[in-house]
């Protein structure tokens, strides 16, 4: 493994691009003061350009020399990270930080992870990686190093940590602004967050944050459509069963969690949404899964791979 990071960190200290794995989900990086770097990661994703990417960091200190961070800033990241946790934080402006990075906001987003073989690249390395899960724009997210080459094959170097620990991205928790707000869903969630942040509220939808395609209706999507919350299985439909109930498939059938457990839904979530993703069945049907904890996550993520325009 050791030989594999020095060939990672070669590579973005030459501008190239990576795929790597996080404890959420793999993630595409690049050199995060490298421009035409970054701009690598926006064409191989065919990702728009408005929309900002996460930069991942190895160390707090790091952190405070490119963003501001409050005082609650610190205690909420001091809690969770590091871990699946992303602070939208006022960018500093001296930073170095490729403009492209941060879509030209004034704000960056920031993340220490904590899977191993992530944070010792980012030491090795000894700098920021911009980094957005390892997927086309809009499609299913990467949560093994072979869902990773089957979207960008030799293009990238990639390092395969198997599977990742969670299976759903990070939270993504807004400081820039007065009033504390959870911009995307994830592992840690809201009942864990109140006890720093109080006020915390859920983003509400409007124009401003439509700008973001993690918060755009339609994403994490499979190539065959997908019917969710649903109470009869159709013909030449498979199945994506949470639990123990009475839906049934004729062709195929997946259970994110025979024990209804949340956390182990995650973790499947994406793999096996890989799995049923295929020309020969019409649709994926979902069962209902409970909105709690982590299933509100899994339920937002559900509901946008769903959406039709
Ligand atoms: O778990 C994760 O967060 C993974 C791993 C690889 O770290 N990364 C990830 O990145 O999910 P990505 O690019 O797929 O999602 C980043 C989300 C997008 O919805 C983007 O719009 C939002 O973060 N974002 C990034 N910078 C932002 C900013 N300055 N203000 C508001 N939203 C921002
Ligand atoms: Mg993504």
């Amino acid at each position: 493994m050791k030989q594999k990071i020095l060939r990672a960190t070669k590579i973005l200290k030459k501008g190239g691009l990576i795929g790597f794995p996080t404890e959420t989900v793999y993630g595409l990086g690049a050199d995060a003061l490298n421009n035409k770097a970054v701009l690598k990661i926006f064409s191989l994703k065919k990702r728009p350009k408005f929309n900002p990417l996460i930069c991942h960091f190895n160390n707090i200190k790091q952190i405070k020399k490119n963003a501001i961070l409050s005082k609650k800033a610190l205690k909420i990241a001091k809690e969770f990270w590091p871990g699946p946790l992303t602070l939208i934080l006022k960018k500093r402006h001296n930073t170095k930080i490729s403009n492209l990075v941060s879509a030209g906001l004034n704000t960056i987003a920031c993340r220490i992870p904590s899977n191993l073989i992530a944070l010792k690249i980012l030491n090795e390395f000894n700098g920021i990686i911009a980094a957005p899960s390892a997927n086309l724009s809009s499609k299913l997210s990467s949560t093994t190093a072979k869902h990773v080459k089957k979207n960008f094959g030799k293009k990238i170097y990639l390092i395969d940590g198997g599977n990742t620990k969670y299976g759903i991205e990070s939270t993504i928790i807004d400081l820039s602004n007065k009033t504390p707000s959870i911009l995307r869903p994830g592992i840690i969630h809201k009942k864990d967050i109140i006890k720093i942040l109080p006020n915390i509220i859920y983003k509400k939808k409007n124009k401003e944050n439509i700008k973001s395609p993690g918060q755009l209706k339609k994403h994490y999507s499979p190539n065959i459509p997908i019917r969710i919350n649903i109470k009869k299985v159709k013909n030449n439909e498979v199945l994506l069963n949470f639990g123990k109930n009475n839906l049934k498939s004729k062709i195929k059938e997946l259970n994110l969690s025979k024990k209804s457990n949340l956390e182990e839904a995650a973790k499947n979530l994406f793999n096996y949404l890989h799995i049923l993703d295929n020309k020969k069945y019409d649709a994926i049907a979902v069962a209902p899964i409970k909105n709690k904890g982590i299933g509100i996550a899994i339920n937002d993520k559900l509901k946008r791979a769903s959406f039709n325009e």
